[in-house]
Protein backbone atom coordinates (compact mmCIF):
# COMPACT_ATOMS: atom_id res chain seq x y z
CA UNK A 1 0.00 0.00 0.00
CA UNK A 2 1.15 3.87 -0.44
CA UNK A 3 1.05 5.46 2.65
CA UNK A 4 -1.10 8.66 2.50
CA UNK A 5 -0.87 11.73 4.51
CA UNK A 6 -2.83 10.51 7.23
CA UNK A 7 -0.43 7.95 8.05
CA UNK A 8 1.91 10.36 8.40
CA UNK A 9 0.79 10.77 12.27
CA UNK A 10 0.73 13.97 13.89
CA UNK A 11 2.49 16.54 11.09
CA UNK A 12 2.12 19.50 14.04
CA UNK A 13 5.50 21.26 14.27
CA UNK A 14 6.61 18.58 11.78
CA UNK A 15 9.05 19.89 8.91
CA UNK A 16 7.67 18.41 5.78
CA UNK A 17 9.68 18.04 2.45
CA UNK A 18 7.02 18.18 -0.26
CA UNK A 19 8.64 16.92 -3.62
CA UNK A 20 6.38 18.55 -6.15
CA UNK A 21 6.43 18.99 -9.89
CA UNK A 22 6.55 22.55 -10.38
CA UNK A 23 8.15 22.21 -13.59
CA UNK A 24 6.08 24.64 -15.60
CA UNK A 25 5.79 25.56 -19.05
CA UNK A 26 7.72 28.91 -19.09
CA UNK A 27 8.55 31.44 -21.51
CA UNK A 28 10.20 34.92 -21.74
CA UNK A 29 13.59 36.05 -22.03
CA UNK A 30 16.10 34.02 -20.11
CA UNK A 31 16.96 36.08 -17.03
CA UNK A 32 13.11 37.35 -16.86
CA UNK A 33 11.12 34.03 -17.50
CA UNK A 34 7.45 34.03 -16.67
CA UNK A 35 4.99 31.42 -16.21
CA UNK A 36 2.70 30.27 -18.87
CA UNK A 37 0.90 28.30 -16.94
CA UNK A 38 0.57 27.54 -13.14
CA UNK A 39 -1.70 24.91 -13.05
CA UNK A 40 1.31 21.87 -11.41
CA UNK A 41 1.53 24.41 -8.67
CA UNK A 42 -1.95 25.07 -8.03
CA UNK A 43 -2.50 21.41 -8.28
CA UNK A 44 0.14 20.70 -5.52
CA UNK A 45 -2.60 22.91 -3.37
CA UNK A 46 -4.34 20.57 -1.88
CA UNK A 47 -1.56 18.53 -0.08
CA UNK A 48 0.50 21.97 1.10
CA UNK A 49 -2.62 23.35 2.75
CA UNK A 50 -3.41 19.97 4.33
CA UNK A 51 -0.17 19.77 5.97
CA UNK A 52 -0.20 23.55 6.76
CA UNK A 53 -3.24 23.50 7.79
CA UNK A 54 -2.52 21.19 10.63
CA UNK A 55 0.16 23.14 11.66
CA UNK A 56 3.59 22.20 9.85
CA UNK A 57 6.28 23.40 8.12
CA UNK A 58 6.28 23.25 4.78
CA UNK A 59 9.25 23.13 2.03
CA UNK A 60 8.64 22.51 -1.35
CA UNK A 61 10.97 20.96 -3.67
CA UNK A 62 10.86 20.77 -7.36
CA UNK A 63 13.30 20.59 -10.44
CA UNK A 64 12.49 22.84 -13.71
CA UNK A 65 13.40 22.10 -17.07
CA UNK A 66 16.73 20.43 -17.56
CA UNK A 67 19.38 22.53 -16.97
CA UNK A 68 21.67 18.73 -16.64
CA UNK A 69 23.37 19.18 -13.51
CA UNK A 70 24.89 22.97 -13.18
CA UNK A 71 23.62 26.30 -12.20
CA UNK A 72 21.74 28.46 -14.78
CA UNK A 73 19.41 31.26 -14.20
CA UNK A 74 17.22 30.18 -16.92
CA UNK A 75 16.39 27.27 -14.67
CA UNK A 76 15.99 29.78 -11.78
CA UNK A 77 13.24 28.81 -9.37
CA UNK A 78 12.22 32.57 -8.68
CA UNK A 79 9.62 33.32 -10.71
CA UNK A 80 8.11 29.59 -9.22
CA UNK A 81 8.58 30.88 -5.84
CA UNK A 82 6.81 34.29 -6.25
CA UNK A 83 3.89 32.88 -7.76
CA UNK A 84 3.69 29.51 -4.32
CA UNK A 85 4.32 32.47 -2.28
CA UNK A 86 0.83 34.19 -3.54
CA UNK A 87 -0.77 31.31 -3.40
CA UNK A 88 0.64 29.57 -0.10
CA UNK A 89 2.25 32.63 1.78
CA UNK A 90 4.99 31.42 4.52
CA UNK A 91 5.47 27.85 2.21
CA UNK A 92 9.16 27.79 1.20
CA UNK A 93 10.34 26.67 -1.93
CA UNK A 94 13.99 24.86 -2.62
CA UNK A 95 16.28 25.62 -5.54
CA UNK A 96 16.13 23.83 -8.58
CA UNK A 97 16.80 20.33 -7.62
CA UNK A 98 18.43 19.88 -11.17
CA UNK A 99 20.92 22.18 -10.73
CA UNK A 100 22.14 19.71 -8.80
CA UNK A 101 23.91 16.77 -11.02
CA UNK A 102 23.24 14.41 -7.94
CA UNK A 103 19.72 14.74 -8.57
CA UNK A 104 19.47 12.75 -11.73
CA UNK A 105 22.04 10.19 -10.60
CA UNK A 106 20.27 9.59 -7.10
CA UNK A 107 23.06 10.16 -5.67
CA UNK A 108 22.96 9.57 -1.65
CA UNK A 109 25.06 12.30 -0.80
CA UNK A 110 22.26 14.58 -2.20
CA UNK A 111 19.81 12.65 -0.91
CA UNK A 112 21.33 13.64 2.44
CA UNK A 113 21.28 17.37 1.50
CA UNK A 114 18.12 17.39 0.56
CA UNK A 115 16.60 15.63 3.89
CA UNK A 116 18.82 17.88 5.99
CA UNK A 117 16.53 19.03 8.75
CA UNK A 118 13.11 17.69 7.46
CA UNK A 119 11.43 15.28 9.21
CA UNK A 120 8.82 13.86 6.95
CA UNK A 121 8.56 13.33 3.39
CA UNK A 122 5.82 13.95 0.69
CA UNK A 123 5.82 13.03 -2.66
CA UNK A 124 3.07 15.35 -4.81
CA UNK A 125 5.51 15.18 -7.86
CA UNK A 126 3.27 12.71 -9.95
CA UNK A 127 4.78 14.39 -12.98
CA UNK A 128 8.47 13.52 -11.96
CA UNK A 129 7.12 10.31 -10.52
CA UNK A 130 8.61 7.95 -12.92
CA UNK A 131 11.75 9.68 -12.38
CA UNK A 132 14.22 7.31 -9.91
CA UNK A 133 16.21 10.72 -9.14
CA UNK A 134 17.48 11.06 -5.58
CA UNK A 135 14.45 13.59 -4.79
CA UNK A 136 11.86 11.33 -5.80
CA UNK A 137 13.40 7.32 -4.64
CA UNK A 138 16.21 8.58 -1.78
CA UNK A 139 13.77 10.49 1.18
CA UNK A 140 11.33 7.44 1.62
CA UNK A 141 14.53 4.76 2.66
CA UNK A 142 14.62 6.61 6.18
CA UNK A 143 12.22 9.33 6.51
CA UNK A 144 8.59 8.36 6.91
CA UNK A 145 6.91 9.39 4.02
CA UNK A 146 3.28 10.02 2.46
CA UNK A 147 1.70 10.15 -1.04
CA UNK A 148 0.26 13.54 -1.21
CA UNK A 149 -3.38 14.22 -2.89
CA UNK A 150 -2.32 15.21 -6.24
CA UNK A 151 -0.15 11.53 -6.61
CA UNK A 152 -3.32 9.48 -4.81
CA UNK A 153 -5.94 10.97 -7.26
CA UNK A 154 -3.26 10.52 -10.37
CA UNK A 155 -2.78 7.01 -9.52
CA UNK A 156 -6.48 6.04 -8.82
CA UNK A 157 -7.74 7.34 -12.07
CA UNK A 158 -5.33 6.41 -14.10
CA UNK A 159 -5.43 2.89 -12.68
CA UNK A 160 -9.12 2.80 -13.52
CA UNK A 161 -8.29 3.64 -16.79
CA UNK A 162 -5.94 1.32 -17.08
CA UNK A 163 -7.39 -1.82 -15.32
CA UNK A 164 -11.04 -1.38 -15.54
CA UNK A 165 -11.72 0.73 -18.68
CA UNK A 166 -15.14 1.45 -20.53
CA UNK A 167 -15.07 0.18 -24.20
CA UNK A 168 -14.16 1.41 -26.47
CA UNK A 169 -11.22 2.71 -25.45
CA UNK A 170 -9.54 5.47 -27.67
CA UNK A 171 -6.23 6.55 -27.25
CA UNK A 172 -5.42 9.99 -29.06
CA UNK A 173 -1.25 10.27 -28.87
CA UNK A 174 0.55 13.61 -30.38
CA UNK A 175 3.27 16.03 -29.81
CA UNK A 176 6.54 15.26 -31.69
CA UNK A 177 8.88 12.34 -30.38
CA UNK A 178 7.61 8.60 -30.94
CA UNK A 179 10.14 7.29 -29.18
CA UNK A 180 9.33 8.80 -25.49
CA UNK A 181 6.33 6.82 -26.53
CA UNK A 182 7.19 3.89 -27.63
CA UNK A 183 7.29 1.52 -24.64
CA UNK A 184 3.30 2.81 -23.66
CA UNK A 185 2.45 2.38 -27.91
CA UNK A 186 3.32 -1.21 -27.35
CA UNK A 187 1.75 -1.66 -23.61
CA UNK A 188 -1.51 0.68 -24.42
CA UNK A 189 -1.88 -1.91 -28.04
CA UNK A 190 -2.64 -4.52 -25.53
CA UNK A 191 -5.36 -2.21 -23.43
CA UNK A 192 -6.77 -0.02 -25.98
CA UNK A 193 -9.42 -0.09 -29.00
CA UNK A 194 -7.64 2.17 -31.26
CA UNK A 195 -5.46 4.72 -31.38
CA UNK A 196 -5.53 7.94 -32.98
CA UNK A 197 -2.53 9.63 -33.83
CA UNK A 198 -1.52 13.10 -34.78
CA UNK A 199 0.80 15.83 -33.89
CA UNK A 200 5.02 15.73 -34.83
CA UNK A 201 4.84 12.00 -34.33
CA UNK A 202 2.56 10.90 -37.51
CA UNK A 203 4.57 11.57 -39.97
CA UNK A 204 7.30 9.02 -38.82
CA UNK A 205 4.18 6.56 -39.05
CA UNK A 206 3.59 8.33 -42.74
CA UNK A 207 7.19 7.57 -43.87
CA UNK A 208 6.43 4.05 -42.81
CA UNK A 209 4.03 3.70 -45.02
CA UNK A 210 6.41 4.98 -47.87
CA UNK A 211 4.28 8.27 -48.03
CA UNK A 212 6.43 11.49 -48.57
CA UNK A 213 6.98 13.89 -45.60
CA UNK A 214 9.02 16.69 -47.39
CA UNK A 215 11.09 18.67 -44.92
CA UNK A 216 8.70 17.46 -41.53
CA UNK A 217 9.70 16.12 -38.26
CA UNK A 218 10.69 12.55 -38.72
CA UNK A 219 12.57 9.75 -36.50
CA UNK A 220 14.29 7.62 -38.87
CA UNK A 221 15.03 4.99 -36.54
CA UNK A 222 11.69 4.67 -35.44
CA UNK A 223 10.15 3.79 -38.97
CA UNK A 224 10.50 -0.18 -38.21
CA UNK A 225 8.88 0.31 -35.08
CA UNK A 226 6.25 2.23 -36.42
CA UNK A 227 5.95 -0.32 -39.42
CA UNK A 228 5.39 -3.45 -37.51
CA UNK A 229 2.88 -1.51 -35.29
CA UNK A 230 1.30 -0.82 -38.88
CA UNK A 231 1.09 -4.15 -39.62
CA UNK A 232 -0.36 -5.52 -36.20
CA UNK A 233 -4.14 -5.83 -35.65
CA UNK A 234 -4.12 -3.07 -33.88
CA UNK A 235 -6.58 -0.33 -34.92
CA UNK A 236 -4.85 2.84 -35.80
CA UNK A 237 -5.94 6.24 -37.62
CA UNK A 238 -3.67 8.30 -39.22
CA UNK A 239 -4.34 11.70 -40.38
CA UNK A 240 -5.55 11.67 -44.01
CA UNK A 241 -4.54 15.85 -45.05
CA UNK A 242 -1.98 17.84 -42.78
CA UNK A 243 -1.22 21.35 -42.92
CA UNK A 244 1.54 23.21 -42.69
CA UNK A 245 4.19 25.42 -44.81
CA UNK A 246 5.25 25.09 -48.43
CA UNK A 247 8.70 25.33 -49.42
CA UNK A 248 8.64 28.71 -49.84
CA UNK A 249 7.26 29.09 -46.09
CA UNK A 250 3.75 29.79 -47.23
CA UNK A 251 0.65 28.43 -45.28
CA UNK A 252 -0.99 25.40 -46.87
CA UNK A 253 -2.94 22.18 -46.86
CA UNK A 254 -1.83 19.15 -48.07
CA UNK A 255 -3.11 15.93 -48.49
CA UNK A 256 -1.46 12.61 -46.88
CA UNK A 257 1.93 13.13 -49.79
CA UNK A 258 3.97 16.26 -48.74
CA UNK A 259 5.66 17.99 -51.56
CA UNK A 260 9.35 18.50 -51.33
CA UNK A 261 10.62 20.89 -49.16
CA UNK A 262 6.98 21.36 -47.14
CA UNK A 263 6.76 21.36 -43.32
CA UNK A 264 3.64 19.48 -41.80
CA UNK A 265 2.58 21.24 -38.90
CA UNK A 266 -0.71 20.49 -37.90
CA UNK A 267 -3.39 17.58 -39.20
CA UNK A 268 -5.67 19.09 -41.88
CA UNK A 269 -9.66 19.72 -41.28
CA UNK A 270 -10.84 16.35 -42.76
CA UNK A 271 -8.23 14.58 -40.26
CA UNK A 272 -9.76 16.32 -37.18
CA UNK A 273 -12.95 15.98 -38.00
CA UNK A 274 -12.39 12.41 -38.19
CA UNK A 275 -10.57 12.19 -35.19
CA UNK A 276 -13.34 14.06 -33.43
CA UNK A 277 -15.79 11.24 -34.23
CA UNK A 278 -13.80 8.78 -33.12
CA UNK A 279 -13.58 10.70 -29.61
CA UNK A 280 -16.97 11.40 -29.56
CA UNK A 281 -17.61 7.55 -30.21
CA UNK A 282 -15.13 6.09 -27.06
CA UNK A 283 -16.90 5.18 -23.75
CA UNK A 284 -13.06 6.20 -22.51
CA UNK A 285 -10.44 8.52 -24.29
CA UNK A 286 -6.88 8.96 -23.09
CA UNK A 287 -4.81 11.96 -24.53
CA UNK A 288 -1.52 12.70 -24.75
CA UNK A 289 0.07 14.73 -27.07
CA UNK A 290 -1.41 18.25 -29.17
CA UNK A 291 -1.85 17.08 -32.78
CA UNK A 292 0.01 20.63 -34.36
CA UNK A 293 2.23 23.63 -33.33
CA UNK A 294 -0.84 24.90 -31.49
CA UNK A 295 1.03 27.93 -30.55
CA UNK A 296 0.85 29.19 -33.28
CA UNK A 297 -2.66 30.03 -34.29
CA UNK A 298 -2.17 28.67 -37.71
CA UNK A 299 -1.37 25.41 -36.58
CA UNK A 300 -4.13 25.26 -33.44
CA UNK A 301 -7.14 24.03 -35.51
CA UNK A 302 -6.21 20.37 -35.27
CA UNK A 303 -5.73 20.05 -31.50
CA UNK A 304 -8.66 22.84 -30.97
CA UNK A 305 -10.89 20.45 -32.02
CA UNK A 306 -9.60 17.42 -30.01
CA UNK A 307 -9.59 19.84 -27.36
CA UNK A 308 -13.60 20.11 -28.25
CA UNK A 309 -14.31 16.58 -28.68
CA UNK A 310 -12.77 15.68 -25.83
CA UNK A 311 -15.08 18.17 -24.09
CA UNK A 312 -18.11 17.08 -25.97
CA UNK A 313 -18.12 13.44 -25.59
CA UNK A 314 -19.56 11.40 -23.35
CA UNK A 315 -16.95 8.86 -22.40
CA UNK A 316 -14.58 9.26 -19.54
CA UNK A 317 -11.71 11.61 -20.88
CA UNK A 318 -8.71 11.39 -19.08
CA UNK A 319 -6.13 13.82 -20.50
CA UNK A 320 -2.40 13.31 -19.82
CA UNK A 321 0.58 15.89 -20.02
CA UNK A 322 1.43 19.71 -19.67
CA UNK A 323 1.25 20.24 -23.61
CA UNK A 324 -2.21 18.95 -24.00
CA UNK A 325 -3.61 20.12 -21.21
CA UNK A 326 -1.97 23.76 -21.68
CA UNK A 327 -3.79 22.69 -25.09
CA UNK A 328 -6.91 22.42 -23.24
CA UNK A 329 -6.42 25.71 -20.98
CA UNK A 330 -5.58 27.85 -23.85
CA UNK A 331 -8.83 26.24 -25.86
CA UNK A 332 -11.40 26.55 -22.39
CA UNK A 333 -11.87 23.01 -22.20
CA UNK A 334 -9.94 22.70 -18.35
CA UNK A 335 -13.17 22.26 -17.06
CA UNK A 336 -14.78 19.77 -19.25
CA UNK A 337 -12.80 16.41 -18.85
CA UNK A 338 -13.03 14.14 -16.20
CA UNK A 339 -9.31 14.26 -14.99
CA UNK A 340 -5.88 16.75 -16.71
CA UNK A 341 -2.85 14.45 -15.49
CA UNK A 342 -0.34 17.11 -14.45
CA UNK A 343 2.35 13.96 -15.76
CA UNK A 344 3.19 13.88 -19.57
CA UNK A 345 5.38 10.95 -19.33
CA UNK A 346 4.66 9.43 -16.05
CA UNK A 347 1.20 9.10 -16.94
CA UNK A 348 2.19 7.00 -19.84
CA UNK A 349 4.84 5.10 -18.11
CA UNK A 350 1.70 4.51 -15.46
CA UNK A 351 -0.30 2.61 -17.83
CA UNK A 352 2.16 1.12 -18.98
CA UNK A 353 3.73 -0.25 -16.32
CA UNK A 354 0.96 0.16 -13.46
CA UNK A 355 3.48 1.58 -11.44
CA UNK A 356 5.99 3.81 -11.04
CA UNK A 357 9.52 4.08 -9.40
CA UNK A 358 8.10 7.20 -7.03
CA UNK A 359 5.43 5.01 -5.74
CA UNK A 360 7.46 1.80 -5.04
CA UNK A 361 9.78 4.24 -3.20
CA UNK A 362 6.97 5.27 -0.84
CA UNK A 363 5.85 1.66 0.00
CA UNK A 364 9.29 0.73 1.12
CA UNK A 365 8.88 3.93 3.65
CA UNK A 366 9.50 2.82 7.25
CA UNK A 367 5.77 3.93 8.69
CA UNK A 368 4.48 1.65 5.92
CA UNK A 369 4.21 -2.36 8.08
C1 LIG B 1 7.66 16.66 -17.15
O1 LIG B 1 7.29 17.81 -17.34
O2 LIG B 1 7.64 15.79 -18.02
C2 LIG B 1 8.10 16.29 -15.78
O3 LIG B 1 8.23 17.42 -14.97
C3 LIG B 1 9.38 15.51 -15.82
O4 LIG B 1 10.37 16.26 -16.44
P1 LIG B 1 11.47 15.53 -17.30
O5 LIG B 1 10.78 14.90 -18.47
O6 LIG B 1 12.47 16.58 -17.67
O7 LIG B 1 12.09 14.47 -16.40
MG1 LIG C 1 8.79 15.06 -19.90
Amino acid sequence: MVPQLEDLGDVRGKTVLVRADFNVPMSGPDDGRIIVDDFRIRAALPTINWLSDRGAKVICASHLGRPKGATNSKYSMAPIRRRLAELAPGVELMENLRFNAGEESNDPKFVNEIISGIDLYVNDAFGAAHRSHASIVGPPRTLPSAAGRLLKREVEVLGELRNNPKRPLVAVLGGAKISDKIGVIEALSKVVDSFVIGGGMCFTFLAAKSLPIGDSLCEQDQIAFCRKLLESKVELHLPEDIVGLDRDGNFATFGVRLPDGAKGLDIGPGSAAAFADIIMGGRSVFWNGPMGMFEDERFAAGTRTVAQAMSETKAFTVVGGGDSAAALAQFGYEKDVDHVSTGGGASLEFLELGDLPGLSALRGAPNVN
